[in-house]
């Protein structure tokens, strides 16, 4: 057996692309880009977030899957080839732990994901239409301890099972099953939504840009979004890379990932902000936007039952894709660095995870004190979600667009994308981008993300 066999390979570049589409598309393009949207202006937002995808994510992007398929290595191992003994490997160590961190909140929102299905389901929003009524269902909902504790195991155990079977046999063949069924399920939501009466002003407000509500709020929390989405800067594509074949052209793999990617958050949007429209409801809803204000709609339409079963089955597939990618990274710094059994490797990462999700569960109602931390006047879920989150992939992407720029340099990786004649049709483009426009405008987003946290 030779060294690639033993630590699994894609099984074709559908496969891959489908997986790695799995990993970018998630709880933030469904749950998060439509609140974001809704919060910075629609049309204008949705503007400035395609231009970020082009020229920070996808450069990225392409940056992190040649180092991964260059090394075939998880982001520590790869570091710490390409640069032996320097500190770069401890970007390698924050990409790993950025991985446990995220993996443990992460499941508590796809834990609440679960619940709402099942509360679906069950019609506990039939005949619902007064937004404060579900509301109350949310807090009450959140704050029972046993019921999100119980939940968040669940979509860590669920994770741990996908990620054992490996790479071909778990991750690609789930994803090959369920990205295709996502993409139904969310166009017939969004057909459904624009339908509405009175969803026409949400179809306005989401495609025609007023420009007069460009400001750097906007510019950067598109920013901040995008890194997010395409999930960037903490080696999952460095990941998922070392297991690419060399045949496989990375830029136009990476393209079709960014396109399936923002394809998915374009359509959530068209499926969320007509309805809200629809209901009088307000665009800046915030984060509880999914939870609070969409089974009120539901509930007041007919065969609202089986749209919101759709949804939250839709949102749990694809929270499922991703949480596989981000538990992936430290499973395979475990398999490849301490030589860990995959299965050993699974069973610690998600134990401890689980171990860190309990303060992040309890810390939306079920404890005052982690609902309200002292000193900071935060509740832990956004101080532990903010921190291993925007913060932590910027500082990410940023070292990585900086090592694969100069450090590692532009025409090794270059040499990398083109091996097997691979033509790297825009390789100058590349090569600007990665050194100079990513790292910049990074900077500005963590920047503003660290003032925004501590002194905004
Ligand atoms: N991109 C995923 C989402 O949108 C989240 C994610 C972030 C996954 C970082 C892997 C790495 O939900």
């Amino acid at each position: 057996m030779t060294a690639s066999q033993e630590r699994g390979a894609w099984g074709s570049r559908v496969g891959f692309i489908l997986a790695s589409a799995g990993s970018a598309i998630g709880l933030g393009n469904i749950w998060r880009f439509p609140y974001i949207a809704g919060e910075n202006g629609g049309a204008v937002f949705v503007l400035i977030y395609l231009l970020c995808v082009f020229f920070i994510g996808f450069p990225v992007m392409i940056a992190e899957l040649t180092l991964g398929r260059n090394t075939e290595k998880n982001p520590v191992g790869a570091i710490k080839t390409l640069a032996p003994g320097s500190s770069w490997k401890y970007v390698g160590s924050l990409c790993v732990l950025t991985g446990f961190v995220i993996f443990s909140w992460y499941c508590v929102v796809a834990g609440w994901v679960v619940g709402y299905l099942y509360k679906t389901a069950a019609g506990h929003f039939s005949n619902l239409e007064d937004p404060s009524v579900t509301e109350t269902i949310f807090i009450n909902f959140a704050s029972d301890p046993w019921t999100v504790i119980f939940l968040t195991l669940f979509f860590i155990s669920l994770t741990g099972y996908v990620v054992f079977r490996g790479v071909k046999g778990g991750i690609e063949k789930c994803s090959r099953i369920l990205m295709p069924l996502l993409l139904v399920l969310l166009v017939l939501l969004a057909v459904r939504a624009i339908t509405l009466p009175g969803a026409s002003e949400g179809l306005v407000f989401y495609l025609k840009p007023d420009f007069s509500k460009i400001d750097i709020n906007v510019i950067l929390a598109a920013m901040g979004q995008a890194l997010f989405s395409l999930s960037l800067g903490m080696g999952t594509m460095i990941t998922y890379g070392s297991y690419l074949s060399k045949k496989d052209n990375i830029p136009t793999s990476a393209a079709w990932v960014c396109t399936f990617d923002t394809g998915i958050a374009i359509l959530a949007g068209f499926a969320i902000l007509p309805a809200v429209a629809a209901m009088g409801l307000e665009y800046g809803e915030g984060p509880g936007l999914i939870f609070q204000a969409l089974p009120s709609i539901f509930g007041a339409m007919p065969g609202g039952q089986w749209f919101g079963i759709g949804l939250f089955l839709l949102i749990g597939i694809a929270a499922l894709t991703s949480t596989v990618s981000i538990l992936e990274v430290p499973v395979a710094y475990m398999v490849d660095e301490k030589k860990w059994l995959r299965k050993k490797a699974v069973l610690v990462t998600c134990s401890v995870a689980f171990i860190l999700s309990v303060p992040a569960a309890l810390a939306s109602g079920a404890s005052e004190f982690l609902s309200n931390l002292p000193i900071l006047g935060k509740d832990f879920f956004t101080v532990i979600s903010t921190l291993f989150g925007p913060i932590s992939l910027a500082i990410g992407s940023l070292f990585i667009a900086i090592f694969v720029g100069w450090r590692w340099t532009v025409s090794k990786a270059k040499e990398e994308i083109e091996s097997e004649n691979v033509r790297f049709v825009i390789g100058n483009l590349w090569n600007f981008t990665i050194k100079f426009i990513a790292p910049v405008t990074i900077t500005i987003v963590f920047i503003y993300t660290f003032w925004n946290t501590f002194f905004g």
